[in-house]
């Protein structure tokens, strides 16, 4: 009540309406705005030649095999998009239970990464460090005695990550979970002569079912035995996230994120403004496809959910947000 002193008027001298009554007030007015500079695209790489492969659980989006990559990226790049973030879908054969394959320099992401630094230099490459596309019982670390070992995940993370820099990577996404990742990450990166490749820290992730899509996507639902609990947080927490970010921020991130994104708003809008630091959502595989069926069916209207639902995100406070809206959010929106 503090902040709204009687000042500030009442009905009927005071009418909220009239500054909505024509679009040039209303545009003056808005206190926050989305532009094509907010926005990354998730793209999904898969191994062969000429494919363009629909994702069921997503429909509109597609894994891409390397020969169509350039292309499909174009369009991102056309559009005035600052940045992708890359995703491989491994087969299953260089899928092991120590996840090996992410430390080859010649994987998909890799190749993927080495092929876009040289058709677009000026493309951000978010390249995602965890273990679950890598592994055959799709968990983000190594399993010791049936747990997820953190110390020995941490170094294989950051030997994973140092592979991605050399590939040409500019930013890293940890999306892992383990305590300790960031700073691990920082020292090796900073060891090889990367200290220019910067961390996006999935600071706060939740143990969620809205990834379920994604997993499809990447194949890694078939293979995951048992849930990501003891390691992605429980959405039952808040000033759990705070803590999470906290430490991250400390160790070095340089950017954060909150995921999954629309049903995590309360996050996104305290630790922006607890830490006031570059702050993005993920709105992940599940809060497309929700979006996308309603769309498809009719029931949505999708030139004003699209960008409704990425609104309420810079509204939260984020800085950007990782949509696989991205596409059709940049071609809406005139002013970007
Ligand atoms: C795994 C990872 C996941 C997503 C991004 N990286 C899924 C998971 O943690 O199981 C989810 C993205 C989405 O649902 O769109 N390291």
């Amino acid at each position: 009540m503090n902040h709204f002193p009687s000042s500030m008027g009442s009905f009927p001298a005071t009418r909220l309406r009239r500054n909505r009554a024509d679009d040039w007030t209303r545009r003056l007015v808005a206190e926050n705005s989305l532009s094509r500079d907010d926005l990354i695209w998730p793209v999904f790489l898969k191994e062969g030649s000429g494919t363009r492969e629909a994702i069921s659980a997503m429909p509109g989006q597609v894994r891409v095999s390397l020969t169509e990559l350039p292309d499909h990226v174009g369009r991102a790049v056309e559009l005035g998009i600052p940045a992708i973030a890359l995703f491989p879908a491994t087969p299953v054969q260089r899928k092991d239970s120590e996840g090996t394959h992410a430390l080859d320099p010649d994987n998909l992401i890799c190749r993927a990464a080495r092929l876009l630094k040289a058709t677009f230099p000026k493309l951000g490459l978010i390249g995602d460090v965890a273990l679950d596309p890598y592994t055959d019982h799709g968990h983000d670390g190594v399993l010791r005695q049936g747990r997820v070992a953190n110390d020995e995940t941490l170094q294989v993370l950051a030997a994973q990550a140092v592979v991605q820099a050399q590939a040409g990577i500019d930013t890293l996404a940890p999306s892992d979970m383990m305590d300790g990742r960031i700073g691990a990450l920082r020292s090796a990166l900073d060891l090889a002569g990367f200290n220019d490749v910067r961390l996006i820290s999935y600071a706060a992730k939740y143990a969620s079912g809205f990834y379920g899509p994604f997993r499809d996507a990447l194949g890694s639902a078939a293979a995951l035995k048992g849930d990501k609990r003891t390691y992605q947080m429980d959405p039952a927490n808040s000033d759990e996230a705070l803590r999470e970010v906290a430490l991250d921020l400390q160790e070095g991130a340089d950017m954060v994120m909150v995921k999954p994104g629309m049903p995590y708003l309360d996050i996104i809008q305290r630790v922006k403004a607890t830490f006031a630091v570059p702050t993005f959502a993920y709105q992940v595989s599940g809060e497309y496809s929700m979006l996308k069926a309603a769309i498809d069916h009719g029931w949505l209207d999708p030139d004003t959910v699209i960008l409704e639902a990425l609104m309420a995100f810079k509204r939260a406070g984020c800085n950007g947000i990782l949509t696989y809206f991205a596409l059709e959010a940049a071609a809406r929106l005139k002013h970007g």
